[in-house]
């Protein structure tokens, strides 16, 4: 499928079609595929990245680094830098445009990353803003690809938890891009945006993909192909730990929500980290505050044989990479 990515920012998965989603996720199988038969890569050779972290990551950061690496590029990590502070974004765009070919950028505001798209010339790519994680989104449909047999457009897609949170937002767009059925399984008070969810009711009516936004855990999940849940407390939102566990306690994900699937196959996914268990600072200290050992999911389903989130996490760097080659290089 011949298409051309070249010079393109990637700051929420709005500004893609449908078949430019599905070529990413083709990408980064065939980059998966090149990197388990032990080929080296040099699409990115020449090439120098880098990467702006406002927030914490493990993930996002190690993926984009060893992506760049593996296809032959130079990465510099870059953390409290004179951005906003000392220098207006403005300036810091032009001038990390002047040495870099592209600019990962994670922190809060969705403006950050459309201002330094448009000042630093070179393709920006969002590694998480308070509104989007467009990078997780093709990780998480490439591990449903993986373990289904059914076209990506016949299957369904369950979010329970905080369903207007970065993450629950990108699974929205991509998944209405690409025909899915969703469903945001939730508190009222915590369904996605309006706005949003109108805009993807649009979209759907393109790509045959449905929207479900509910309460009821038994209707939400029913038939689901991959239940997915995220930590209930956003970075930057610390302060709201005791109201989230209130609202979002009975969503959490354990067996009997998996059993309410009534589909045997259904997978587990997470974008990670997440609280499964005590053995976080975080984690001991919810549990010693509310009593709660396991937050978002179940220790049993996290490490049960539905759980794919390692897989999940490993295709992180692949479809990184698939965005980086593609936006640079192909
Ligand atoms: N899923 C994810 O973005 O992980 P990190 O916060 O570790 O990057
Ligand atoms: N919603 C989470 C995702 C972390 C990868 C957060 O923003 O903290």
């Amino acid at each position: 499928m011949p298409m051309s990515l070249k010079g393109r920012s990637l700051l929420t998965l709005k500004d893609f079609s449908s078949e430019e989603i599905r070529y990413l996720l083709q990408l980064s199988l065939d980059l998966k595929a090149k990197k388990r038969a032990g080929i080296r890569g040099d699409l990115l050779a020449g090439r120098n990245i880098v990467l702006l972290f406002d927030k914490p990551s493990t993930r996002t950061r190690c993926a984009f680094e060893v992506a760049v690496y593996d296809e032959g590029g130079q990465v510099t990590f870059l953390t409290n830098s004179q951005m906003g502070k000392k220098e207006s974004l403005e300036d810091t765009a032009i001038v990390l445009g002047r040495f870099y070919d592209g600019i990962e950028y994670r922190g809060s505001g969705q403006q950050i990353v459309r201002d330094l798209a448009k000042f630093s010339g070179v393709p920006v790519w969002n590694g998480l803003t308070d509104d989007y994680h467009p990078t997780q989104l093709l990780a998480d449909i490439m591990t449903l690809m993986e373990n289904i047999t059914k076209p990506l457009n016949q299957a369904k897609l369950a979010f329970v938890g905080d369903a207007r949170n970065n993450v629950a937002n990108s699974l929205l767009i991509g998944c209405a891009k690409l025909g899915l059925d969703f469903a945001a399984v939730a508190p009222q008070s915590l369904f996605p945006d309006e706005k949003l969810v109108e805009e993807m009711t649009e979209v759907c009516r393109e790509t045959g993909g449905t929207i479900l936004l509910t309460e009821d855990i038994g209707e939400g999940v029913l038939g689901a192909d991959a239940i997915y849940t995220d930590v209930w407390v956003s970075m930057g939102e610390e302060s709201q730990f005791a109201e989230r566990i209130a609202l979002l306690k009975k969503y959490q994900v354990n067996m009997d929500l998996i059993r309410q699937t009534k589909n045997p196959e259904t997978i587990f996914l997470h974008c990670l980290p997440s609280f499964h268990d005590r053995n976080t600072e975080i984690g001991e200290m919810i549990y010693q505050q509310y009593g709660l050992a396991e937050m978002e999911v179940t220790d049993e389903v996290f490490r049960s044989r539905h759980s794919k989130v390692f897989d999940e996490a490993e295709n992180r760097m692949h479809t990184i990479k698939a965005v980086m080659c593609a936006t640079l290089a192909l």
